[in-house]
């Protein structure tokens, strides 16, 4: 692991021995080289062990005796992911996904008939989704920004945003690191622009939260949500909503199962969804740690790195066309490319059937791929898939994953 010396960390972020205690803190197989990390991330293996331990130590006592005993200890994974996130331990609620504490927010943030949300067309299809449901129960209208891919510059995001604002607009949904392309978006400035006209932003920090170096003033947001099974590497089912502590008395909690005792401003009323095993939570607290040891700022150089190593090399490619700015406060870890003539959705096939290669295939933008490698992902396997994706853009897909 590194050593306490204070080295910058884009220095480090290439140099591979660095990294190798990392790559091994996954329980991954080396026979698959997992590139669709940003849907779901390999959780850590400390946090795999102890997510069967906590099973078993659940299993042996009265599940109520059990919860009693870890309430006090998921108070201190509270305490973890408010200190990574800069707020008051009281405005995280732990829920299950981005999904979850998004709809929370979607579904609950009160708004009347004639309403406006504005979201973008490259939100997350189960948040548009949401509102879509909102738009048929309250009456409320959505308007939807196509944004540019790739964008300009973040100029160009934050006028199409100012352009699109209108009298009726009370609340905004943007994602922070959009899923498809890993375009980051001006979120504090969006925010800053919002409130001076009294609209409330919901963040989508589902691709951001564990792979961005950042904290809650940094968005300045009043409301986020993510999943802890992304780029925290926590177990699946795991996820966190923040929530400004004046705003939370509000919103409803999507099930009324508030827990004895709490009040409509106790942000622990949205977890109180029945008994549910207590031990994804409290194995929370062991992906929080390893963010600690790796370091925000180191992680954040490294995910840069691994996508700044496919991408230059694609760069150079007559027939590439690649979706995502490089610059590091356009993009990080997520990339989005395609090799023209190339159906994506055949690509994937063929990297799957013949290298055991996973990527994403996105519909959108004419077929393309997304390509999101981690902290496990050597460079070794990186460049084998850039060898592969070279060779199919040099001599075109084997005949029979051609599309006629
Ligand atoms: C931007 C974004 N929002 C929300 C989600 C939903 O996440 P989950 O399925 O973990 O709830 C995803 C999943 O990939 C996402 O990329």
């Amino acid at each position: 692991m590194f050593s306490t010396e204070e080295i910058p960390p884009d220095q480090i972020a290439g140099v591979e021995p660095l990294w190798a205690p990392f790559q091994q803190s996954f329980c991954v197989t080396r026979s698959i080289n997992n590139l669709d990390s940003a849907r779901t991330c390999p959780s850590l293996r400390t946090v795999t062990d102890a997510l069967v331990r906590y099973i078993w130590q659940q299993e042996e006592l009265p599940i109520i005796r059990w919860m009693e005993l870890t309430s006090s200890r998921i108070e201190m994974v509270r305490a973890g992911l408010a200190r990574h996130f800069g707020c008051d331990t009281d405005e995280i609620s732990i829920v299950r996904n981005s999904t979850e504490a998004l709809q929370i927010l979607l579904l609950g943030i009160p708004l009347d008939a004639g309403d406006e949300v504005l979201t973008t067309t490259q939100d997350y299809g189960s948040m548009l989704a949401a509102l879509e449901y909102r738009q048929r129960r309250d009456s409320v209208t959505v308007n939807r920004i196509d944004l540019p891919t790739p964008p300009e510059s973040m100029d160009q995001i934050v006028d199409l945003f100012r352009q699109a604002i209108t009298p009726r607009t009370r609340l905004i949904l943007v994602s922070h690191m959009v899923n498809l392309t890993g375009q980051i978006l001006p979120v504090a400035r969006i925010c800053d622009m919002a409130r001076n006209q009294g609209i409330e932003v919901i963040v989508d920090g589902a691709q951001s939260f564990g792979h961005l170096n950042f904290k809650q003033a940094d968005l300045k947001c009043d409301y986020f949500g993510t999943s802890l099974h992304k780029y925290m590497y926590a177990p699946r089912g795991t996820g966190m909503l923040f929530i400004r502590r004046e705003k939370v008395a509000a919103v409803p909690p999507l099930m009324g199962g508030a827990i004895a005792g709490q009040g409509i401003d106790d942000i622990r009323k949205f977890e109180g969804v029945g008994i549910q095993s207590t031990a994804r939570p409290l194995a929370i607290g062991e992906a929080v740690a390893f963010q600690d040891l790796v370091g925000p700022e180191r992680k954040q150089a490294r995910l840069y790195y691994l996508k700044q190593r496919w991408m230059d090399r694609f760069n150079r490619i007559d027939s590439m066309r690649i979706n995502t700015r490089s610059e590091p406060e356009m993009s990080c870890g997520i990339g989005n490319f395609r090799i023209e003539g190339v159906d994506s959705g055949s690509l994937r096939d063929f990297l799957w059937d013949k290298h055991r290669i996973e990527v994403q295939n996105i519909g959108q933008f004419g077929s393309t791929i997304r390509v999101s490698a981690n902290l496990y992902t050597t460079l070794s396997e990186l460049d084998h898939f850039c060898d592969v994706i070279e060779d199919v853009a040099q001599k075109g897909l084997p005949d029979s994953y051609k599309k006629d």
